[in-house]
């Protein structure tokens, strides 16, 4: 898919993720992102966050990629296990790791933690250099989803584990469509008040509601290669978890 175009070779659909518009959103929002999760999910993000932790299933040397890390939520919660021996956070938005980088002078920790600048569509790592490969709320905002998991699974150990967290299709329709209108009104609203950038929450909205079900994420990534893929629904399925394994 083009960085500029959309599907009608113009401007780009709205939940369409073009690298251009994802990298200015991000890097407008910086600032205000880890307020803007607080709020908008009530605080359940960490718990998302937790989950997360819990099915890379950490042992003792193992070394973790954390893509799209943001602000680096999910790579300080994997870190503060103590379990792990490295993770690493990339992003391709430098000022969303700024954000990471500040953190991590007031974090501590047995697991060492570091973060660089990269594209999850073109990863600078050798092959099979990872154990663990987490994704939190980033696999939604790439054009090229195909690329990203032949990346991964380029560089995952044979046997090694890709967790995605992803939000997701509810599977309780009058639960969906609460959902969805809370989507379509509420989060603009609050990312508007936040950030005055209200646009950019249109498209994180329609992104969502663009996004593959479960079972239709699952089958990319069997297509990928990936095996033992399996999902699980957190909060009625507003966010899922899906994992699976390098063969
Ligand atoms: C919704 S945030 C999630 C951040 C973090 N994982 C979390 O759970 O809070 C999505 C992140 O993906 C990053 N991102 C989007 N496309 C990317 C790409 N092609 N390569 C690397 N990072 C990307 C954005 O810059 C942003 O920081």
């Amino acid at each position: 898919m083009s960085d500029i175009h959309g599907e009608d070779g113009g401007r780009p659909a709205p939940g369409e993720a073009t690298s251009e518009r994802v990298r200015g959103i991000f890097a407008g929002i910086a600032d205000s992102y880890d307020v803007f999760n607080r709020l908008s999910s009530f605080g359940i993000d960490r718990s998302w966050r937790r989950a997360t932790v819990r099915a890379a299933a950490l042992k003792p040397g193992m070394r973790v990629l954390d893509i799209c890390a943001g602000t680096g939520d999910v790579s300080f919660a994997l870190a503060r296990e103590g379990v792990a021996e490295e993770v690493v956070g990339t992003d391709f938005v430098p000022e969303m790791l700024d954000v990471a980088k500040r953190k991590a002078k007031r974090f501590t920790s047995e697991t060492k933690v570091r973060f660089s600048v990269a594209d999850a569509q073109d990863l600078p790592f050798d092959d099979a250099s990872f154990d663990v490969v987490t994704v939190a709320f980033g696999v939604r905002n790439l054009p090229d989803r195909a690329a990203n998991f032949a990346e991964v699974y380029r560089v995952l150990r044979p046997g090694g584990r890709y967790v995605i967290l992803e939000f997701s299709r509810p599977p309780f329709a009058p639960y969906r469509m609460g959902y969805h209108f809370y989507l379509r009104h509420v989060i603009p609203a609050i990312g508007g008040l936040l950030t005055h950038d209200r646009p950019s929450f249109v498209y994180l909205n329609e992104s969502i509601l663009r996004f593959p079900g479960q079972p239709a994420l699952a089958a990319e990534l069997r297509a990928a290669g990936f095996s033992a893929v399996s999902w699980r629904n957190l909060t009625g399925g507003i966010v899922a978890m899906h994992t699976s394994v390098r063969g």
